[in-house]
Order: structure tokens, then sequence, then C-alpha cells
């Protein structure tokens, strides 16, 4: 297993290149299911969640190919409508392949994605749209068995579910009359779904709003698509000039996804300016405190920036209090950081992060994603060396830590694990 060593307390200066958003390519790569033909698609990161998701696509019959971050994928015939349960398991998301493998060949089968490291993740709000919409889904032993063709109808959902809301979406695009989703998600990524949706010849329209109309069944046709830029490895990088000072750029990026992020980064005491595909920020030596976090839909502060944002204010001056709003148990980075040093206390949903004037490298294991990358931003600003293990959920999500946060002057790098024999 290997790991990475952070060399803290130096300041950054440097610029990095945003890759492509995990959050859009992987209901991207799902929508291309939709299509009888072939979708190039850009500025595919290379992650290990699109790895799953294109080993998904070929075990459903199509022919994938990668270049470097293109990926091209033939639907054209499709062979089978069931994805087996290793695949499910290895990322929750898997499930916004129910909508396409419905929409398109009027049934499909796969597992229940179940319960994942930032608590339980239930699918109700998916299931009961699709039933809307026609589907016959029966729970057998832990798969969903799905049947029907599909019609148009109206969705109106409980809570703005960003997955529901691409569920329903690529369901919509393949069933034969005009649905309605009312209370839809508005994150970008819902977007540029759609955007890709349109290049292939679907009729969508509303993405970005709280209301969105899809009129089904039209001929859809191959189309080549470029995934837009990760915000949430954005604000990381942001996060990271924050917590230790200095300087750095981020390009590629749409400023506007960002904006609830560096408001508060701006609060902070840091200097950022946003061009138009470009955010510059100068951080101080010492962040101060800021108002109130809460986490919330989008357009509100996102949940995956929640962990990276606490980093960099854990040696703020004064006490930030956050409450997350979106997942039960999203605080697991807490206790990694209190090992180097931070002083952070949880009740239920509110953490607060009383800023300390000093932390320490240490031993630290990623146990989520975005907490992960939590501990390699903190470890940019405590003293000596941190070792980071538990790589594999950075993998998830982004495709060259290392890399880019050297572009950016961190001292990092990967070494194999020594584990102790006491
Ligand atoms: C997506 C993102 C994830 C982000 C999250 C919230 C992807 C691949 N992942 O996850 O990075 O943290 O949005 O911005 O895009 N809920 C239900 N029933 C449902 C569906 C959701 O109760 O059927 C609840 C969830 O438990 C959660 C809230 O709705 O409390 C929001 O979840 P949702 O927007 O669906 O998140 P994901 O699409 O899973």
């Amino acid at each position: 297993m290997s790991v990475f060593l952070i060399q803290g307390g130096v300041p950054l200066s440097g610029a990095v290149r945003i890759q492509g958003a995990k959050n859009s390519v992987l209901p991207i790569l799902a929508a291309t299911l939709l299509v009888p033909g072939t979708c190039v698609i850009h500025n595919c990161p290379q992650l290990t969640d699109v790895d799953y998701t294109l080993a998904i696509l070929r075990h459903l019959g199509c022919k994938v190919e990668r270049q470097g971050e293109t990926v091209t994928v033939d639907a054209s015939v499709l062979t089978d409508h069931n994805v087996p349960d290793g695949l499910m398991r290895e990322m929750r998301s898997s499930v916004v392949f129910l909508g396409p493998i419905l929409g398109r060949l009027g049934c499909a089968e796969l597992s229940y994605p179940g319960g994942c490291e930032l608590g339980p993740r239930p699918i109700d709000l998916h299931l009961s749209a699709l039933r809307s919409l026609g589907a016959d889904i029966r729970e057998r032993n832990g798969r969903l068995c799905c049947d029907g063709r599909l019609d148009g109808g109206d969705v109106t959902l409980s809570i703005p579910s960003v997955g529901a809301t691409e569920n329903i979406m690529l369901a919509a695009v393949g069933a034969a009359g005009t649905t309605t989703i009312t209370n839809a998600a508005r994150e970008p990524e819902i977007i540029d779904l759609q955007d890709f949706l349109l290049a292939l010849g679907a009729d969508v329209r509303g993405a970005g709003t709280s209301v969105i109309t899809i009129r089904g069944g039209k001929r859809l046709h191959g189309g080549e698509y470029t995934v837009m830029a990760d915000r949430i490895v954005a604000c990381t990088y942001l996060s990271a000039v924050a917590a230790v000072g200095g300087e750095g750029e981020v390009t590629g990026v749409d400023w506007r996804h960002l904006s609830t992020v560096t408001a508060v980064l701006t609060e902070a005491g840091c200097r950022v300016e946003s061009g138009r595909s470009k955010i510059t920020i100068e951080a101080p030596r010492q962040l101060k405190a800021v108002r109130p976090i809460r986490t919330a839909p989008y357009p509100g502060f996102p949940t995956d920036a929640q962990a990276v944002v606490m980093a960099a204010l854990c040696k703020a001056e004064g006490a930030t209090v956050f409450t997350e709003n979106m997942f039960t148990s999203r605080y697991r980075h807490v206790d990694e950081l209190s090992r180097m040093g931070a002083d952070i206390r949880v009740e239920g949903r509110v953490a607060v992060v009383c800023g300390v004037p000093r932390l320490f490298g240490a031993h630290v294991r990623a146990t989520d994603l975005r907490g992960g990358a939590a501990l390699a931003v903190a470890a940019l600003g405590a003293e000596g060396e941190t070792v980071l293990s538990g790589l594999r959920h950075i993998r998830r999500g982004y495709a060259d830590l290392a890399g880019d946060l050297t572009a950016l002057g961190v001292k990092i790098r990967e070494a194999e694990e020594i584990v102790s024999e006491s």
C-alpha cells in the first residue's frame, strides 16, 4: 500500500489546470447507453470511479476505448441489462445506470447500492420517480429487478437529490412522453448532463433551475462532448493555498460554480480574484475564523467542500461553526485532523473548529474521498512531515493529487507504507 509523504509549512506558489468533473463524467458515461451509436467524451479524468463506470459499460456490451483523457463508447449493441453486484458495490453512484438501461431496454437489474462511508444513502426518490414513469420495480435478495416501457410523467422530488434528478432525466429521455421534474437539483453537473444530452439530439430544458422538462422518445445519435472542470477539486487546491499561505491559480474552471467557497476564503482573509476561466488566490500566513458555514444543495455551500475548507481553517484566529446538512456521517476526517493538533468538537450535525496556533505532521488515514483530501490540505499547514494513507479513497476523485500539489509548490511524494510490527 502506498502513502503520501507531505512536507508542511512551505508557502505555496504555482498554477494547476483543473481535471474533468467526477460528478459530471459518471452520469455522462451512463448516458451513452441511451445511444445506439458512438459517443466521444473528452476531459474524462483518470479516476478509479471512472474505471468502474467503464467496466460496467463493457459488461453491458459497449465497446469502450480510452486514450488519455478521451473515452469512446460505442453502445450500438447492448448484450446485457444486468449490473453485477461486485461492480455496483464499488461505487454508490452506479445507481445512475438504472435510468438509462431502463430507458433504452425496458428492463434493468442491479443490486441495491446500500450505505456508504458518508452514512445511509437511500435511493427511495430514484425508485418512486421511476415507478411513477411506469417502471415495475421489485426487490429480490438485494437485487432491484425493473421492467416496463416508460411513459413521461410529472415528478416532484421532496429533496433536490442530484442522483435522482440525473436518473430521472436519463430514464425520461428514453420514455415515450414528456416528463417534468419539479424541485430538481440545480448543480452545474446537471447542466453538463443536459448539454451532453442535447448534443445527442435529446430534448431537455430547464437544467440549472428547479424545473426540468424532458420530451422523451427522440431519435438519438452519437456525439462528441467535453466534460466541465471539477469545482470541488478547484476548491481543494484553493483551500490548500489558504491552509499554508502564498499564492496559487486554478485554471479551466468556471468561477461561478465556486462562489460560496471563494466568499468564505475571502472572509477568512484571502484575496481571491476570478477571471473568465481561472481563479487566483493570495493567502496570508494566518486566516481568520468566518461566520457559520452550513452545507446546502447548490447554489449553497457544497457538502463536498466542507472537509477541505475545515482543514484550511484549523489554524485560523477564532472559532468557526460548521453545520453539515446533507449527510449524517461526514465528519470522519475530524479525528484524523485532531491527531495533527486541531481542536474540533463535533455534536451531531455541528462541528466547532477552534483555531490553534500550530498543527503538527502525523500519520493519518483517509476514510473517504473529500475527507482524505482535507488531510492533505491540513498537512500543508502542519509543521514537519505528514504520512497520509488510505489513498484509494483519494484516487476515486483526484486524478493526480500529488502532481497537482507539486505544481503548486508542495513537497509531496508517494512511497510504500512501512508497517511496524508493534
Ligand atoms: C451527489 C454527489 C456527491 C454530493 C451530493 C450532494 C455524485 C456522483 N455525487 O451525490 O458528491 O456530495 O450529490 O451534493 O454526483 N436522498 C434521499 N433519498 C434519495 C436520494 C437522496 O433521502 O433517493 C438524500 C441523501 O441521503 C442526502 C440528500 O438526499 O441526504 C442529497 O443526496 P443526493 O443529492 O442524492 O446525493 P448524491 O446524488 O448521492
